[in-house]
């Protein structure tokens, strides 16, 4: 398409305000986005249609999307650069998701790994949403031509799943959507969780999960917890040591050290010492994002200026995408 090697390269990328933003969405996610916004185009969403595919308390779902994109700006993206909106304020997602749902087969969207993780979570709610809920995450990429979209690991298969209905739909109507590609980390692509190393660390196990905004001391004495294995060598090998290897991750992704560099400096060392370390430095790191978040916090109207113009400049982004949709499918013009 002439028009995509004119433009500068589109991002696009969202996170759920289902519960308060964890560390593994920093490192996975956030980190990365704030690399990308002087060189992309960059579209960065609070996903909140998403977050209702399993039930929310109204007052805190409403607290957390502002809260989040406070967090955002405190995280380093600056809303100069950056369009920041409330997935609910750009209407046209809803709609074009509800096409696309007519290109995607149920069989696809029953492999969906995480719709098999949480409908085991909600057993007693496995509604709709949730199962077509890769449908809506495809129209919010599809909708802004985005050519990448930065994500942990976990997040893989749906932008995949995302590339397949795109090109479904192209090679039937002739080019419409850019198809884009998942954009993950080489660290921090997937953090463990604290409790148990071998699953992903995720806000739904408060235990195991280090919160953006949790106090020092939470920090710390969640890592002293951390689960490890009973030898005594600060060493990577995750298939032996999952928790070492996450804690070295964590820390490598926190202080900018090389696993090399980290193993050589706690060689001989006890987890004793290795732990309360690794809290430290994630300590460090959130220090400042936490101190700017709640000052942010304290400035609603700013955050409403943002919010707001992000979703006029997302709409009027979004609406020539469904346009050239609707007109495709048959649908009279308005
Ligand atoms: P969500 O809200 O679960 O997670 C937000 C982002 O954080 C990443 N992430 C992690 N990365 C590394 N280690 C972890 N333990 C970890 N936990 C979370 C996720 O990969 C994700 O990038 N479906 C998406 C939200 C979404 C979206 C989109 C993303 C909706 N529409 C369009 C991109 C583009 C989700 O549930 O993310």
């Amino acid at each position: 398409m002439e028009q995509t090697q004119e433009r500068k390269k589109r991002i696009f990328s969202g996170i759920q305000p289902s519960g308060e933003l964890t560390l593994g969405s920093y490192l996975g996610a956030i980190r990365n986005w704030v690399l990308l916004q002087d060189t992309y185009e960059c579209l960065y969403c609070i996903v909140d249609m998403h977050a209702i595919t399993v039930r929310q308390d109204p007052a805190l779902l409403r607290r957390r999307s502002v809260a989040q994109l406070a967090q955002y700006v405190a995280c380093g993206l600056d809303p100069q650069k950056n369009i920041m909106f409330i997935q609910s304020h750009v209407p046209q997602h809803a709609e074009l998701s509800w096409i696309l749902g007519c290109y995607t087969q149920f069989g696809e969207l029953s492999r969906m790994t995480q719709f098999k993780a949480k409908s085991q979570q909600h057993a007693d709610n496995i509604t709709a949403g949730l199962f077509t809920y890769p449908v809506l995450m495809a129209a919010d990429i599809l909708l802004y031509q985005a050519d990448l979209v930065p994500v942990g690991e976990d997040q893989r298969q749906h932008v995949e799943l995302c590339r397949d209905i795109g090109q479904r739909f192209n090679s039937v109507y002739s080019d419409t959507f850019v198809l884009p590609e998942a954009f993950i980390p080489k660290m921090g692509a997937r953090v463990m969780s604290l409790g148990d190393p071998t699953s992903k660390m995720s806000k739904s196990d408060p235990d195991g999960c280090v919160f953006l905004m949790d106090k020092p001391e939470d920090i710390m004495r969640k890592f002293k917890r951390a689960v490890t294995d009973c030898e005594a060598a600060v060493k990577f090998d995750r298939e032996n040591k999952p928790g070492i290897s996450n804690l070295l991750t964590i820390y490598c992704a926190a202080t900018g050290k090389t696993v090399e560099e980290a193993q050589t400096a706690f060689e001989g060392q006890g987890y004793g010492i290795f732990k309360p370390a690794v809290g430290e430095a994630v300590v460090e790191l959130l220090r400042p994002i936490q101190e700017e978040a709640n000052h942010l916090m304290s400035d609603k109207a700013y955050l409403e200026g943002i919010y707001k113009e992000g979703a006029e400049r997302a709409r009027y982004m979004a609406n020539k995408t469904l346009t050239k949709v609707q007109r495709k499918i048959g649908f009279v013009a308005r």
